[in-house]
């Protein structure tokens, strides 16, 4: 037992046929890689695994949250990858490594992570979330759900150890600061800012008494680089039970597929379909946006797992009402609510449009 660090850490590093999903290839690759450092004691345990294209890295170790070494596994994993992929010929080949020169964080670099230290309980339950063709912002509803709304959470109302709810943690990517909220105390101030899913971000979430409950990576890439490179899809690390939301009340949030933005080019809204590993790719108009989520028991810093969590009928009626909203929206083509808001998308040719335009404006 002893305090744990659970990273997740992603990088689109290239796809197989456009932008749709990580080859196995590139998985054995980075497989190797984490083989490798768990062999030399730098992490205790790790899975591979995708979301659509996105590579994703889950690894314990005892070095704790921004540790440069863990970081620094990821980023020299990445370009293993990233080399593989050129070899391949993948499409979009090291797409999210945005710099060469490693400086001992991941932070403004282009892979996108989401790490939690806590001190292992006698039965540690995990829920790792990946999401492809989205943005952080898209976990902002569910973690309210689960963390603060009781129609969802059945233990926020019946569970006497979480009866006193818990804190928000909201970053304005903008600003680059950040907020600490109460909930139920200050849910009207939370729900005030994390509405708005490309500005303020839920970055973490702590029990009343301190514990670590849950983190999201919050990188936006477009900030980063100036231009478009991608959406930034999201990982989060969520923990269950005993005081804190059961597996169940965790998985409960993603039946509803509330819209997202993100799909085709970054630069539409759809809803978020929770999937199977196997179904985690981007196909239909490059999506719809997908989840996954995967449950683990940390044991002694090992990860036993995966629960492939989506990957259960249960979920099917979620999956066909994105189907149906998916027609909906799509048949709004180029217009508004589908495509997103001028300030919003990733792609446009609306200053050349404007340019090429200006003098018949009359
Ligand atoms: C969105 C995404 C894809 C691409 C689209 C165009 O995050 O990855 O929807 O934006 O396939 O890709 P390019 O410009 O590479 O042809
Ligand atoms: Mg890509
Ligand atoms: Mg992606």
């Amino acid at each position: 037992m002893g305090r744990i660090t659970v990273s997740v850490i992603k990088a689109d590093i290239g796809s197989l046929a456009g932008h749709h999903v990580v080859p196995d290839e590139i998985k054995e690759v980075a497989k190797k890689s984490l083989e490798r450092a768990a062999s030399r004691g730098e992490i205790i345990d790790y899975y591979v695994t995708n979301c659509g294209d996105d590579l994703e890295l889950i690894m314990t170790h005892r070095r704790g949250e921004d540790s440069p070494e863990i970081h620094e596994l990821a980023f020299k994993t990445f370009k293993e990858c990233e080399k593989k992929a050129k070899e391949l010929k993948l499409y979009a080949a090291g797409q999210d490594i945005l710099s060469d020169a490693f400086s001992g964080n991941l932070r403004g670099m282009g892979p996108g992570f989401a790490e939690l230290e806590f001190e292992e309980r006698p039965a540690d339950p995990v829920v790792v979330f990946m999401a492809d063709k989205t943005e952080p912002g898209a976990f902002n509803l569910p973690l309210f759900k689960v963390f603060a709304d009781p129609f969802n959470t059945a233990g926020l109302v019946i569970d006497p150890k979480m009866h006193s709810g818990f804190e928000f943690e909201v970053l304005d990517v903008v600003e680059g600061k950040s907020v600490i909220l109460k909930c139920p105390e200050e849910m009207y101030d939370l729900l005030a800012l994390i509405g708005t899913t490309g500005r303020y971000i839920i970055r973490r979430v702590y029990s009343k008494s301190g514990i670590p409950a849950a983190a999201v990576s919050t990188t936006r890439l477009s900030l980063i680089a100036g231009r478009y490179v991608g959406k930034d899809d999201p990982v989060a690390v969520v923990r269950a039970q005993a005081g804190l939301p059961a597996v169940g009340e965790i998985l409960e949030a993603f039946a509803f597929p509330h819209m997202v933005a993100g799909w085709m080019r970054g630069s539409h809204y759809g809803p978020l379909m929770p999937v199977s590993e196997q179904d985690a790719k981007c196909t239909r108009f490059d999506g719809p946006p997908r989840v996954v989520a995967l449950g683990f028991q940390v044991s002694d810093g090992k990860l036993l797992g995966p629960a492939d969590l989506f990957n259960d009928p249960a979920f099917n009626r979620a999956r066909e009402l994105c189907n149906l909203i998916a027609d909906y929206m799509r048949r709004h083509g180029p217009f508004m609510p589908h495509r997103l808001g001028p300030d919003e998308m990733e792609y446009t040719t609306l200053p050349s449009v404007l340019e090429k335009l200006k003098d018949r404006f009359r």
